[in-house]
């Protein structure tokens, strides 16, 4: 099969990768050592470098202004961005590197010696060790302390003591013989490597599961159970290449532990434990010169415990996920510290509390706050009404917040884990504020009101005197909008009050909240607040044009944008029927059937076809899935969010970065690094079919225990000819066999690993026209579920 021709232009959205940037050579002046000796210690810029060159260690500092801060550590050494993987003294900082050493003790310990200080750090082995010994420094990034007479008997390793990142090649569990489990510590903020919060460990409860604990005490999130193939909690595992990423868990009377490998001839990769409290996999990009998660768990940042401290409220796939609730504001302007009691939101307003609610004495209010789940750590009141209840939280000082349901549920002290609501679900509680914060309340301010809406008729008589005399031969409506090309230019207040102050969200994505808003004339718009633009006037104006100029019955049509300082907004047609993943995975899905499911994904290749093919400037989407194909109120399919990489450019690397749960259609290349084409649009799009076929999210299919990744499965009973069964009966009811048959040979040909295989989406809407065939599709094994437990060499060969 032919691969489109893409210009430059094509590939530039996602990633600029087609820019390899070139690093600028190491130095290798003096060729670094590997060993630190008694004889050789280390200490002010001097560094150790692995054999192979591709860790080293030394002294750094994570934060310029701090200047009396230095960590030991070992960082990669090939890799422009510094990237600390190990440091010996995260909580003991030293002063100036000049007059401190890493050396060996007489009794044989590796030391890390501050000048009049005893020691900052040391391997601490106590015992009869050798009294010559010799720290190395391995390529693994292990750092290793044995004897100079065979430096292969470790006698300490870092690997068993790790700090916030699990390198390859590392086990990670308990060793039964001496008690010990390792454990890697978030940093205590992005610039200080002292342990944090957040902490990952084998459950110490002795089962083969990792449980993700915040302050050593509270469990947010654990992998579930090894099942001797993958952890319940991480399906995704299970669709990365074995080539590229082999895992497996270990457990024997000396240990348990899990173990995974990356082929380095493809990919640097490593597992770190984040400040938000995610643990995150992140691949090095050298074409973005960054490191880019591909991996993360819990995979919703608002489900890790205490993510945005007391009284804030987290909002998934923001690009800043916390904010204070009303009547509340940040504890440490500009250094919001995830997961961290010094975080968090304190009051405006003291509350004025029950005691003096006597007389003409102000008594506190409430208000009403949507949230997805009640928050824990609730009392349960004895009222039996829903004023009872109020009264209740009114009448103890240290009462919060209360919820009345089937019963009266109260909240002392701070308010944690909120989490806004994800469209309609969700539940109301009622927050006390001092009566202070509700402004039109009292009889006094009603008089300055009075006064104030007086001297306001005045001048808006005025007003309309001065509009009336020069405005009214200009059109009404310009001075809320102009008109630039085809696109209307808004206004920010304007949109405001059409969205009611951004009240009503209908959905969130990697660029920021949608808001459903009515034009004067009743006309439904979607009207997308974009988060942290970078991007200067000229070129955020240029690229909305571009965007503009596309049109396609499968597109979704841009009206118009705003542009006012940092505020990015831009206005959409209003699709009634919501997005793809409500209608086909929600609570209550609308039973969609064949025929419209046949046309969804017929709509949707027609649309990514004139995106990647016939429209003018040429774009691949990058981020093809259910949550961007939205429905009008035929359930005819539209595009969303097209042409959006332009205006992030670098940024881009966000929708990798709040991808969480959608890595099942990412294309392998994004992971292998290799250049991003319109096939990776046609791979997110094979992913999706499934999906829209199945009415089922294919990691799903995981969690109930299957063995098989689904895809894989629809391929495998392809060869058979037998796939009616792997259908919801209900969604198959009137489904013409030929039609399912030929959608799911599609779909696999579009996952196959080598893009070039893979069909461009002209031939797949020709595909299910009927205007061309297709063959039968090999099973894509790369995705096949661990189903052994033998060693990457062996089996990865067969997969290329
Ligand atoms: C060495 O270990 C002992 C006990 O195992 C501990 O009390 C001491 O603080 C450790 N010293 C250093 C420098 O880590
Ligand atoms: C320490 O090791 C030396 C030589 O390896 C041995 O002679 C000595 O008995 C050992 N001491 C103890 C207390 O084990
Ligand atoms: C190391 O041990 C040997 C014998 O066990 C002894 O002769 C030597 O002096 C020791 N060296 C140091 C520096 O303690
Ligand atoms: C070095 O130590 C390793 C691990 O203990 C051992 O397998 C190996 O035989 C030793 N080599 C020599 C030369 O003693
Ligand atoms: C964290 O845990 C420690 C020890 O269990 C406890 O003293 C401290 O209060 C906890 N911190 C918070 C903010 O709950
Ligand atoms: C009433 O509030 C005022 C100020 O808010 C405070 O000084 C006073 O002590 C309170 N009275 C009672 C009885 O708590
Ligand atoms: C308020 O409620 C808390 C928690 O139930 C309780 O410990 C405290 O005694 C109550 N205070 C008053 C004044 O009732
Ligand atoms: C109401 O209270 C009972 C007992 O305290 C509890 O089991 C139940 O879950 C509560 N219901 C709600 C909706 O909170
Ligand atoms: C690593 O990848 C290279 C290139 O794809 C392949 O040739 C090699 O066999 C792989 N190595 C392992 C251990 O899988």
């Amino acid at each position: 099969m032919a691969t489109a021709e893409l210009s430059p232009r094509v590939f530039l959205p996602c990633f600029l990768l087609v820019m390899i940037c070139l690093r600028p050579p190491l130095s290798r002046a003096a060729r670094a050592s590997d060993t630190v000796s008694r004889d050789r210690p280390l200490s002010g810029g001097h560094r150790l470098v692995s054999r192979g060159g591709k860790f080293a260690v030394g002294f750094f500092q994570p934060d310029d202004t701090a200047p009396d801060r230095w960590y030991l550590a070992i960082w990669y050494n090939k890799i422009s961005k510094h990237t600390p993987v190990w440091i010996a003294n995260r909580a003991r900082p030293i002063s100036n590197p000049e007059s401190s050493e890493l050396t060996i003790s007489q009794d044989g310990n590796m030391l890390l010696l501050d000048r009049f200080q005893p020691p900052i750090w040391s391997t601490n082995i106590t015992g009869n060790i050798s009294n010559s010994t010799v720290g190395v420094i391995l390529d693994t990034g292990n750092f290793v302390l044995a004897p100079s007479s065979n430096t292969t008997d470790f006698l300490w390793q870092s690997f068993n003591e790790p700090t916030h990142v699990w390198l390859p090649g590392a086990k990670f569990g308990r060793n039964k013989v001496i008690g010990h489990s390792t454990r890697i510590i978030s940093w205590d903020s992005s610039v200080d490597p002292s342990p944090g919060y957040y902490t990952l460990e084998i459950d110490p409860d002795g089962t083969n599961q990792f449980v993700h604990k915040w302050n050593n005490s509270e469990i947010y999130w654990a992998t579930g159970k090894w099942t001797g193939s993958m952890f319940p909690g991480m399906p995704e595992m299970a669709s990365y290449p074995k080539a590229l990423l082999a895992y497996e868990f270990v457990d024997n009377d000396q240990e348990s532990y899990f173990i995974y490998h990356i082929n380095e001839t493809m990919l640097t990769a490593m597992f770190l434990m984040e400040v938000s409290g995610q643990v995150k996999g992140v691949a090095w990009l050298e074409s973005v010169q960054d490191w880019v998660p591909f991996f993360a768990v819990p995979k919703a940042q608002c489900s890790v415990y205490f993510v945005c401290g007391s009284f804030a409220m987290c909002t998934e796939n923001t690009f800043t996920f916390c904010s204070c609730l009303r009547g509340f504001n940040k504890q440490l302007e500009g250094n919001w510290l995830y997961g961290n009691p010094r975080g968090g939101c304190t009051r405006n307003a003291r509350l004025q509390c029950g005691a003096n609610s006597s007389k003409n004495a102000e008594t506190d209010r409430f208000y009403t706050l949507a949230i997805a789940n009640l928050p824990d750590k609730a009392w349960s009141g004895v009222a039996v009404s829903a004023d009872g209840c109020k009264q209740a939280c009114l009448d103890n000082c240290s009462c919060v917040a209360y919820f009345y349901g089937d019963n009266c549920s109260l909240w002392y002290g701070d308010l944690i884990n909120l989490v806004s609501p994800d469209g309609s679900t969700g539940h109301i509680i009622y927050v006390k504020l001092a009566a202070s914060e509700f402004f039109s309340a009292s009889t006094k301010t009603g008089k300055a009101l009075a006064v104030w809406a007086l001297i306001g008729g005045a001048i808006l008589i005025v007003i309309i005197v001065i509009v009336g005399v020069y405005l009214v031969p200009m059109k009404i409506y310009s001075k809320t909008r102009k008109i630039e090309g085809s696109l209307v230019v808004f206004r920010f207040r304007y949109l405001r009050s059409v969205t009611e102050n951004f009240s009503e969200r209908l959905g969130k994505g990697s660029f920021g909240s949608v808001y459903k808003g009515m034009l004067p004339d009743g006309t439904l718009v979607a009207v997308k607040k974009l988060d942290g633009v970078s991007q200067g006037e000229k070129p955020f104006r240029a690229e909305v044009s571009t965007i503009g100029t596309i049109q396609h019955v499968n597109l979704i049509r841009l009206i118009g944008f705003c542009s006012e300082q940092s505020m990015k907004v831009l206005v959409y047609e209003y699709m009634p029927n919501g997005s793809l993943d409500r209608n086909i995975f929600g609570s209550t899905p609308a039973k969609l059937s064949w025929n419209i499911r046949f046309q969804i994904a017929l709509g949707v290749a027609k649309g990514l076809s004139y995106l990647h093919e016939e429209c003018r400037s040429c774009i691949v989407h990058c981020d093809i899935k259910p949550e961007n194909v939205l429905l009008d109120d035929s359930f005819m399919p539209k595009i969303a969010d097209f042409g959006l990489a332009k205006i992030f450019g670098r940024d881009f690397s966000r929708v990798l970065t709040t991808m969480r749960g959608t890595i099942g259609y990412l294309a392998p290349e994004w992971i292998s690094g290799t250049a991003i084409t319109a096939k990776a649009d046609v791979f997110s799009y094979g992913m999706m079919l499934f999906e829209i076929m199945s009415g089922k999210r294919n990691s799903a299919w995981c969690q109930q225990g299957t063995e098989t990744f689904f895809p894989v499965l629809v391929a495998i009973r392809l060869q058979e000819g037998d796939i009616k069964d792997l259908f919801d009966s209900e969604i198959m009811r009137d489904a013409n066999l030929q039609e399912v048959e030929k959608a799911c040979k599609i779909a696999c040909w579009c996952i196959q690993y080598d893009e070039n295989t893979r069909p461009t989406m002209g031939e797949i809407v020709q595909i299910l026209e009927g205007l061309l065939d297709v063959n039968l599709p090999p099973v894509p094994r790369y995705l096949q579920v661990l189903d052994d437990h033998s060693k990457l060499s062996s089996d990865a060969a067969s997969y290329y």
